[in-house]
């Protein structure tokens, strides 16, 4: 730290993204990235002749891929909320909704993130502990009185809510914002998009990042009533509003175009996750029920850190954390079925001491 950094950041933990090794080879399950490659017709939207664009700046209002997104889910252009990664997204729906008086409420286990954005603008929140299974009781958040921030499915856990709950969660906290962060809802959970025209305290929040592909483009959406939407474009356009360059507006358009290919793929990780469970049960592992590309697992005779230290060693990278609740879990990315049977057979070789 240096003597520049204001005193405000001097304790802020920053957010400590899942390892991303550049120069040796994994079965990498650790970031829930999809195995599959965007479909031609992105790599094609990326071309030479909008490379050669790159001089101009684009468009500051993403209008055209608003548009298609907005279609996409039967709403309006102004509902339709673009920045750089679903990250990006978050953060300006911490800097536009909470402070001293708007506190949040989020749960102890679910994306590290929300923690971070609390911290880094020092606001008074509750951390709501899930049930003994890992479950998110929708209760514990009606009436709160505070805005809201959940991931459905959770993240870490993979478990799903229906949209039934997070009705009741918005009914009751008409006057405090609620956002539904929708990363994983495309591999099996159920979305709240629809409920935008009866709750204008909703905003959904989506990536490009997992079942689309594109984690690497750095694409996020939110959809949300008009007025809270503006209000996150007042932050945007008051930070950085060219948050998307020219070549990720572009992908961006040719993949909602290939929306098939990317419903296809969903449909494999799934199959792919209800394989890698029943692998897994045999094995003697206890899998949470995920609706997400991800599962949390665990062995009840082992340590979860040597079994992450032992897939590392085996070329299998994983995601685990220290937190007491799922010290001894492991998070792990459902991937090609190739890399799944990679996964268990370095599990395998573990149990068996090799
Ligand atoms: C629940 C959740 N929300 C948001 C994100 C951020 O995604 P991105 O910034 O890549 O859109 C992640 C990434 O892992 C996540 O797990």
């Amino acid at each position: 730290m240096s003597k520049f950094l204001s005193s405000r950041f001097a304790d802020l933990k920053a957010y400590t993204p899942g390892e991303q090794p550049q120069n040796m080879q994994y079965v990498k399950l650790n970031t829930n990235e999809s195995p599959f490659p965007p479909p031609p017709q992105v790599l094609a939207a990326v071309s030479e002749a909008e490379v050669s664009k790159l001089n101009l700046y684009p468009d500051p209002d993403c209008r055209e891929l608003r548009g298609k997104i907005a279609d996409l889910y039967g709403v309006k252009t102004e509902n339709v909320f673009l920045s750089n990664g679903s990250d990006d997204i978050l953060n300006f729906f911490f800097m536009a909704f909470c402070d001293e008086n708007r506190p949040v409420v989020f749960p102890d286990i679910t994306y590290g993130f929300y923690q971070v954005y609390a911290d880094l603008y020092r606001l008074p929140r509750t951390v709501i502990p899930l049930r003994e299974d890992f479950a998110l009781n929708y209760r514990d958040y009606c009436g709160i009185g505070a805005n809201v921030v959940i991931a459905n499915p959770n993240a870490t856990t993979g478990i799903s809510i229906p949209v039934s709950q997070i009705e009741e969660i918005l009914q009751s906290n008409p006057d405090h914002a609620v956002l539904v962060d929708e990363a994983y809802v495309d591999f099996g959970g159920e979305s709240c998009c629809r409920l935008i025209d009866r709750y204008d305290n909703l905003v959904v929040c989506r990536t490009f990042s997992k079942s689309w592909s594109m984690a690497g483009a750095r694409l996020g959406y939110a959809i949300g009533s008009a007025g809270l939407i503006e209000d996150l474009n007042k932050i945007k356009f008051s930070t950085n509003p060219y948050s998307i360059n020219r070549l990720t507006l572009a992908a961006g358009s040719a993949a909602v175009d290939t929306y098939d290919y990317f419903r296809q793929n969903c449909s494999v990780i799934a199959e792919n996750r209800t394989f890698t469970v029943a692998e897994l049960e045999k094995l003697g592992f206890e899998t949470l029920p995920s609706s997400a590309n991800f599962i949390l697992t665990r062995h009840p005779g082992r340590d979860g850190r040597d079994l992450y230290e032992g897939l590392k060693s085996r070329g299998v990278l994983v995601r685990r954390w220290d937190q007491a609740r799922i010290k001894d879990h492991l998070r792990v990315t459902i991937g090609s079925r190739a890399q799944m049977e990679a996964f268990l057979a370095a599990l395998n070789d573990i149990l068996k001491g090799e």
